[in-house]
C-alpha cells in the first residue's frame, strides 16, 4: 500500500477511535445537576409546536440525522449563513426541505431561560429526535447527552448527504463509513414511517426513471397512478406538493413502512431499493426489511439501538467547541 494510503488509513482509524472515546464520555444523566428539567422542557415546547403542526415531529427527527452525518452531531446544521461561512441549510438536501428551525430556537430560548449557557444545540437535536419518535407512538430510548456545539458549518459535507438517487450500495457505504451497519441502515430508514416528501423528490420515479422516460418499474402501478395525480408532470421538476412517506399511517411511528415496501409502495427510490435492487446489494437489506415488516418489536429495538449509535458520531466533548447561546450563530 502506498505511504499516503497507509497514512490516510491510520488517520481514519485514529479518528474513529477518538470518536468512540468521545462517545463514551456522553451519558444520559449529563444535565441531572446543571439542568434537571431539560427533558420536560424540550418535550413541552415540542408538544406546543405539534398542536399547530403535526408534521413537526418528523421534521425534528430528520434534523438530528442531517446534523450527525456532517461533522458528527455538533449542531453545525443549525448555523446560519455568514459573509464568510456557507450554511449547511443551503445544501441540496436541506434547502427548501429541512424544517423545524424556529422550534429549535424556541427550545433553546426556553432552556436559556431555565439554565443559561448549559444545554448545547447538538443535544437539543438529539433530545428532540427521541421525544418526537415517542410522541408519534414509537419507541423510547435513553438519550446520551454531553455533546458540545461546533464552531463552523460544513456546506461541502452537507452536499454529500445521502440522496434518494444514490444507488443502494453507495447509501449503505455512506452509513458504514460512519459505523452504521446494514441493520442500522434499514432500521434508520424506518424513520420514513412519518413525515412527507415533496413531489420533486420522486418526480424521476414517476415519469423518467434513470433517463428511460418510463416510470420506475419497481413502483406498484396503482400507487404510481395515485402519485402521478398528486405530482403532475406539468408541474415540472420543482414541484413542492407533499406526499406521505407512509401512506398507510402517515403520522404514526410504526412498522407499516416496511409492509409498504413489500407491496412495492416505498415512496423514495432509496426506500424501495432496500428490497428491489438486487444488483445494488439488496440481498443484504431485503431480509431485514422482511424481519421488521413482521415484527414491530424488532424494528423498535433496532431503531433505538441505531439512533443511539447515530447520536454517537464524533461528538465534541470536554473543552472542545462551545455551548452556543443561540443555535444559529457561534458565540
Ligand atoms: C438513505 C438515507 C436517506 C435518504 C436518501 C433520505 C431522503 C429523504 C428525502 C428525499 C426526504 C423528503 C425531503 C423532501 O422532499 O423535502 C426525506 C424525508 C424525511 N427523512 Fe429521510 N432519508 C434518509 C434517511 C433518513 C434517516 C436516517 C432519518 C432519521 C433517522 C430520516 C428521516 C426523515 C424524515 C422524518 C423525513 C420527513 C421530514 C418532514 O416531513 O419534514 N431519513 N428523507
Amino acid at each position: 500500500m502506498p505511504a499516503v494510503a497507509v497514512a490516510l488509513c491510520a488517520a481514519v482509524v485514529a479518528l474513529a477511535a477518538l470518536g468512540g472515546a468521545r462517545a463514551r464520555e456522553l451519558s444520559p444523566g449529563y444535565y441531572d445537576a446543571s439542568c434537571p428539567h431539560v427533558y420536560d422542557t424540550v418535550r413541552r415546547v415540542i408538544q406546543e409546536a405539534r398542536a399547530a403542526d403535526p408534521r413537526i415531529l418528523a421534521s425534528l427527527l430528520r434534523l438530528h440525522f442531517h446534523d450527525c452525518f456532517v461533522n458528527g452531531c455538533d449542531g453545525s446544521l443549525l448555523l446560519d449563513e455568514t459573509p464568510t461561512m456557507r450554511s449547511e441549510k443551503a445544501a441540496n438536501a436541506n434547502v427548501g426541505s429541512a424544517r423545524g428551525f424556529p422550534v429549535v430556537d424556541d427550545i433553546k430560548a426556553a432552556l436559556e431561560h431555565a439554565c443559561p449557557g448549559v444545554v448545547s444545540c447538538a443535544d437539543i437535536l438529539a433530545l428532540a429526535a427521541e421525544i418526537s419518535v415517542e410522541l408519534a407512538g414509537g419507541p423510547y430510548w435513553r438519550v446520551m447527552l454531553g455533546r458540545r456545539d461546533g464552531m463552523a458549518a460544513n456546506f461541502d459535507g452537507a452536499q454529500i448527504l445521502p440522496s434518494p438517487q444514490d444507488p443502494l450500495d453507495n447509501l449503505t457505504k455512506k452509513f458504514a463509513d460512519l459505523g452504521l451497519d446494514d441493520t442500522d441502515f434499514v432500521a434508520l430508514q424506518g424513520a420514513h414511517t412519518i413525515g412527507r416528501a415533496q413531489c420533486q423528490s420522486i418526480q424521476d420515479r414517476l415519469y423518467n426513471f434513470s433517463g428511460t422516460e418510463q416510470p420506475d418499474p419497481t413502483l406498484d402501478r396503482a400507487y404510481l397512478a395515485e402519485l402521478r395525480q398528486r405530482c403532475p408532470a406539468a408541474a415540472g421538476g420543482d414541484d413542492t406538493g407533499l406526499n406521505d412517506l407512509d401512506p398507510v399511517t402517515p403520522d404514526r411511528f410504526d412498522n407499516s413502512y416496511y409492509a409498504n415496501i413489500q407491496r412495492n409502495r416505498g415512496v423514495l427510490r432509496s426506500d424501495q431499493a432496500m428490497l428491489s435492487a438486487p444488483e445494488e446489494s439488496a440481498e443484504s437489506t431485503g431480509p431485514i426489511v422482511g424481519r421488521f415488516a413482521s415484527s414491530q418489536a424488532q424494528f423498535f429495538q433496532s431503531f433505538s439501538t441505531a439512533m443511539i449509535k447515530m447520536g454517537n458520531i464524533a461528538p465534541l466533548t470536554g473543552s472542545m467547541g462551545e455551548v452556543r447561546r443561540n443555535c444559529r450563530a457561534v458565540n
